[in-house]
């Protein structure tokens, strides 16, 4: 049994949390598709970083594959929320596949910096995880220009062109302080470096990061939802345990949460990252109030309004079918 707990429980819910304008958005395209052109509906790479997402998706038809050689000549295929790499746009044209780019507009955005600066001749530092879908699509607007940063570490030992000829850009999804610090570095290095035009981390990521940034240091346990995969769930968690979170745990599902977590536990804090539907944040509040903690006290820190518009394709053919 759990030792008691000093203190009443309680639950401080972050807000914002979950879904952003660019998931919603992409996972609306998905469903739009389905309804447009009936399944199955192809789209590469998972369309958020989502499992309850990407499963309910599958179930209702959509086929979800690694690479474009999986897709039949001439299908529907949805281009995932990350972004693609002009050379699997190419790839796509080559196989006839009739595409609907659900990239979020806040990544073309950096994606568009790099071809500019590219054309420019300047060297590009692109301060991201390797591996990631969206740092393989920025990547891939200027392959010759660009060098993948990960981490400080690669800020330290970098070795670049022209330091006088050089500007960083950066993955949406980064842990904002980390980011600063590489830049840190990298400026004490290269003193000329330049910055992005305006912030490459996207306005979802700052905010659920912000709103942890409040709570932690109250919360004896932090439960962030969202999948592995998730670049800027996983962030939230490490965030969190870095502003005094006692411990952190990150889940997909609320059967995932572990009971041994709670002992001595009065005040729990919850949040979701940005491909996360409120419906799993709901179903662990149900959870934790089973478990005696039902005081629940929303904090919010900032107000979001952000809406993009559906796909171009996307809004041509529904026009069409009126
Ligand atoms: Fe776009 Fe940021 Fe969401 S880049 S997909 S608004 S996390």
């Amino acid at each position: 049994a759990a030792a008691p707990v000093a203190g009443n429980k309680r639950v401080l819910l972050a807000a914002p949390r979950g879904y952003c304008a660019g998931v919603d958005r992409a996972v609306i395209a998905v469903e739009k598709a389905l309804e447009v052109h009936g399944a199955p509906v192809y789209v590469r790479k998972e369309i958020v970083h989502n499992r309850h997402v990407v499963d309910s998706l599958s179930e209702r038809g959509v086929v979800f594959v690694s690479e474009l050689d999986e897709v039949p000549e001439g299908a529907v295929t949805v281009f995932s929320a990350h972004g693609v790499s002009p050379a699997v746009v190419a790839d796509a044209a080559q196989r006839n596949l009739q595409t609907i780019d659900a990239t979020c507009p806040l990544v073309t955005k950096v994606h568009r910096e790099a071809v500019r600066f590219a054309k420019q001749d300047k060297q590009i530092l692109l301060i991201g995880h390797e591996g990631h879908e969206e740092v393989e699509g920025t990547y891939g607007e200027a392959p010759e220009h660009t060098i993948v940063v990960n981490d400080v570490e690669e800020a330290r030992t970098v070795q670049v062109e022209d330091p006088d000829n050089l500007i960083w850009l950066s993955q949406t999804t980064l842990s904002v302080d980390e980011t600063l610090e590489i830049v840190s570095v990298l400026r004490e290095r290269f003193p000329n470096l330049q910055d992005p035009p305006s912030d490459d981390i996207c306005y979802a990521t700052s905010n659920r990061q912000a709103a942890v940034k409040v709570i932690s240091p109250e919360v004896d346990l932090m439960i962030v939802v969202g999948s592995a995969n998730s670049s800027n769930s996983v962030r939230l968690k490490e965030v969190s345990l870095e502003y005094g979170a006692a411990r952190a745990e990150r889940v997909d599902f609320a059967h995932q949460v572990d009971e041994s977590w709670f002992e001595g536990v009065a005040t729990v804090g919850l949040t979701s990252g940005a491909s996360v539907p409120e419906v799993l944040v709901q179903d662990v509040l149900a959870l934790l109030a089973d478990y005696g903690y039902a005081d629940v006290d929303e904090v919010v820190t900032a107000e979001e309004d952000i809406m993009f518009s559906l796909p171009k394709e996307l809004r041509a053919e529904l026009k069409r079918i009126g």
